[in-house]
């Protein structure tokens, strides 16, 4: 169920500023600098790197044609611009690929949960027949067994050979280095005021209140973790998309998703687990009416706003105060301006 939590600093702040907003609204939080790093898998500077190198390698695929970074594009947030992923031989598969930025701070992975940490996921898209279809892992290890770069840079990281382990464990210490703690709305929440302009301002509050986005956007990743059918309309390959349900076999989950975290979210359209909706205003004008249709109990917080114009157009404003940059581009960035 859902979880609300109405003490801590910006609860505080907010039974200030916004008193009609704190009967339902969760906590909003800052995103810590770093994500938890696991004690087996430390994220040493050369196997950030090796990662790197294998996130943005299509020799991981059977064919030699996709790499983890034709799905999760750097310039289009880590996310995928199409509405469902295409992989090896040009299959499509059902589910619109989420960011891989900040996705080190989830404690489960995929729209619906399936995956407990990133060394866990990773090893998923490698054998994916739609994905990168390795039909066995050993054909995929042997391949970069044989490629001198990786011989040399799996034994200087961990002192041995290529295995599918250590891939998952190096892939996984880069996505760890893939966030964006420093966004103007975590300035905002820290306190900069000036961080946000007007119209983003009173966006958050629209967010908090008469959007009632908060109630389910929470916390430090503007996601409460859990799984609700706002009754998406399901679209692409996929004719049904039972989601949760799929993992847990609970029927109360049908038809249930994660709830998505909005960092980055104006970099990562289209949207929803099925990219049904190509732009933010789609996304707003969806909740304004209350949702869709499902054949499954839908979410009893979903219900219809009459947000005007103006508020729709706040609100998606203050959307876009969520982009922030990892380090490395913003040192890319610096070294450009210089
Ligand atoms: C063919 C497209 C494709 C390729 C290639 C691909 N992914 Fe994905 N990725 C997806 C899709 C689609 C999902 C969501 C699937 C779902 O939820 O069922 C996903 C989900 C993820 C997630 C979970 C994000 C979250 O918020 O839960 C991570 C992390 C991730 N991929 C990393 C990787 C890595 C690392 C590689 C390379 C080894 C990779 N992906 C290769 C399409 C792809
Ligand atoms: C009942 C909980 C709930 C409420 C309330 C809610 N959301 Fe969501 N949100 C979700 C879930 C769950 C998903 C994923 C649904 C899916 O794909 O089927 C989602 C997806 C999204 C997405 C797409 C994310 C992506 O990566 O594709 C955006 C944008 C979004 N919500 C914004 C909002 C805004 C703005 C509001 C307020 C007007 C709001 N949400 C209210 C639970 C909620």
């Amino acid at each position: 169920m859902m979880n609300i939590v109405r003490k801590g600093f910006w609860g505080t702040v907010m039974a200030f500023a916004f008193p009609a907003a704190i009967a339902w609204a969760g906590t909003l939080v800052p995103l810590s600098a770093a994500p938890t790093m696991p004690a087996q898998n430390l994220g040493t500077k050369s196997k950030v790197e090796l990662g790197k190198h294998l996130f943005f390698d299509p020799r991981l695929s059977k064919n030699g044609s996709i790499s983890c970074a034709f799905c999760h594009v750097p310039t289009a947030g880590y996310a995928d611009p199409r509405p469902v992923s295409i992989g090896v031989d040009n299959r499509r598969g059902g589910r619109n690929s989420p960011t891989v930025l900040n996705a080190a701070y989830f404690p489960k992975l995929f729209w619906d949960g399936r995956a407990s940490s990133l060394e866990e996921q990773a090893i998923g898209p490698l054998g994916n027949p739609v994905e990168m279809a390795n039909p066995d892992y050993n054909a995929l290890v042997g391949r970069l067994r044989k490629i001198r770069y990786y011989r040399v840079a799996f034994y200087k990281v961990y002192g041995g050979a290529v295995s599918l382990d250590r891939i998952a464990q190096s892939l996984s210490a880069f996505e760890r280095t893939l966030v964006t703690p420093d966004s103007p709305y975590d300035r905002y929440l820290m306190g900069d005021v000036n961080a946000l302009n007007d119209a983003q301002k009173r966006g958050l509050a629209i967010f908090k209140g008469k959007g009632r986005c908060a109630v389910c956007h929470n916390g430090p990743l503007l996601s409460d973790l859990s799984y609700h059918n706002l009754g998406v309309p399901q679209v692409g390959p996929l004719a049904v998309d039972v989601g949760r349900y799929a993992v847990t076999h609970n029927p109360e989950d049908k038809g249930r998703f994660r709830t998505a975290g909005l960092r980055n979210i104006a970099l990562t359209a289209p949207y929803m687990h099925d990219g049904v909706f190509r732009t933010l205003r789609d996304v707003v004008d969806f909740y304004d009416k209350g949702g869709g249709s499902s054949p499954y109990p839908k979410d009893p917080l979903i219900v219809p706003l009459h947000l005007t114009d103006q508020e729709k157009s706040d609100l998606i404003s203050f959307l876009k105060s969520l982009n922030g940059e990892t380090k490395t581009q913003e040192s890319y960035r610096a070294s450009r301006s210089r």
